[in-house]
């Protein structure tokens, strides 16, 4: 079996982030997004992986994986550039995956339970395609399918007004080459895509088995700031505790945390886990980093507290204030000035930003 992670779209949803990279490089609990789908295809055993680039800096996709060889697995590039729907997407890798069946993993979505038992439940079946679902409170933000009693798909509706089940479809899905002739014979829909929930309700108007499978540990599917730091949340709360960092006598530390080589926390610091710091950061003296916080490599946060928030590597933060439910881009500064009179707030922020001061 082969693998395709999908890492092309826009993610306006999540600008000024992806301003400057695509939005499945974003780090959750200092891991990039879509490493996560390629850990969990290579743990269903499936190595050689196609990585379908966007239009937004996909040189900084390439530059990560590389050849694959250092993720044990193998990577070839196949080029989208701009988004024109994930069933254009997926037709594009119909020279990678040939007579093979293939899973394809969207790199925003993550799931808990990875996707072993998905595949084998696939390689067990002769379904022309499987479908992954997931129980959801608000069924009517997602594609949802409609099931037999026998769990045979019947039909597939996007963001249907009155859902007809609580069974939001899951971004993984495993097919065979029927799929390509599905995808051959759609037409763009309304905002301009090639709809897999339209390719998908083709199988099975085709007469083909379309199989499901309900997840059953948390799914997370990232579109907007509180989408990640949610991811965040839920991945931190798997975390096992590990210290390579320099910690002064006084720091005093619950909960589980974990931190990385050349890092060092200065005085009076208090860490709350799940939190995780990275490599060569400078944190205190007297800092309070709260859980469900993911610290980037090479960070400064000098005084003040923040807690619930994602800080990428490179930035320095240098004020008093409590920072919460934060997203901080690479390279970021944030300091306060107030003991300077008059007072004021000094802002350069790209375009998108947020700042509640
Ligand atoms: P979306 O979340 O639907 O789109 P997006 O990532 O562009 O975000 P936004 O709506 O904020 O602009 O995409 C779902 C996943 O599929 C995501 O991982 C990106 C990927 N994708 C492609 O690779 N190619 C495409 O043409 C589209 C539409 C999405």
């Amino acid at each position: 079996m082969k693998g395709v992670i999908l890492h092309g779209g826009r993610g306006t949803r999540l600008r000024p982030l992806t301003h400057t990279g695509p939005k499945q490089l974003i780090p959750i609990a200092n891991k990039p997004m879509s490493q996560y789908a390629l850990e969990d295809l290579r743990e269903a055993g499936i190595e050689d992986i196609a990585i379908i680039l966007g239009s937004v800096a996909p040189e900084k996709v390439v530059e990560y994986y590389g050849d694959g060889s250092e993720f044990d697995v193998k990577v070839t590039y196949i080029r989208q550039g701009e988004p024109r729907g994930i069933a254009q997407a997926i037709g594009l890798a119909r020279e990678f995956v040939r007579d093979e069946p293939f899973v394809v993993y969207l790199g925003d979505n993550l799931l808990k339970d990875g996707i072993r038992e998905l595949v084998e439940d696939f390689r067990g079946s002769n379904a022309e395609a499987q479908i992954a679902l997931s129980h959801v409170k608000n069924p009517e933000a997602f594609g949802v399918a409609e099931l037999d009693s026998g769990g045979k798909v019947i039909r597939l509706v996007e963001k249907p007004k009155v859902p007809q089940s609580d069974l939001a479809l899951v971004g993984v899905y495993m097919f065979r080459r029927s799929i390509f002739d599905a995808i051959d014979a759609l037409k763009p829909s309304w905002r301009d895509e090639l709809e897999i929930t339209e390719a998908v309700q083709r199988l099975i108007d085709m007469g083909l088995t379309v199989r499901s499978h309900v997840v059953s540990g948390w799914w997370k599917d990232t579109g907007i700031p509180e989408d990640i730091l949610e991811a965040n949340q839920l991945v931190l709360s798997d975390l096992s505790h590990l210290n390579r960092g320099k910690l002064a006598d006084d720091v005093k530390v619950t909960g589980k945390i974990a931190v990385g080589e050349g890092t060092v926390i200065r005085t009076k610091c208090t860490l709350r886990g799940p939190l995780i710091i990275g490599r060569n950061c400078d944190i205190g003296p007297s800092t309070y980093v709260g859980p469900y916080t993911s610290v980037g490599d090479n960070v400064v946060i000098k005084g003040g507290e923040i807690e619930n928030s994602i800080v990428l590597n490179d930035t320095i933060i240098e004020c008093e204030k409590r920072i919460v439910d934060s997203l901080v881009g690479k390279g970021s500064r944030v300091f306060s000035n107030e003991t300077n009179i008059p007072r004021a707030c000094k802002l350069i922020i790209g375009e998108n930003t947020i700042v509640s001061l």
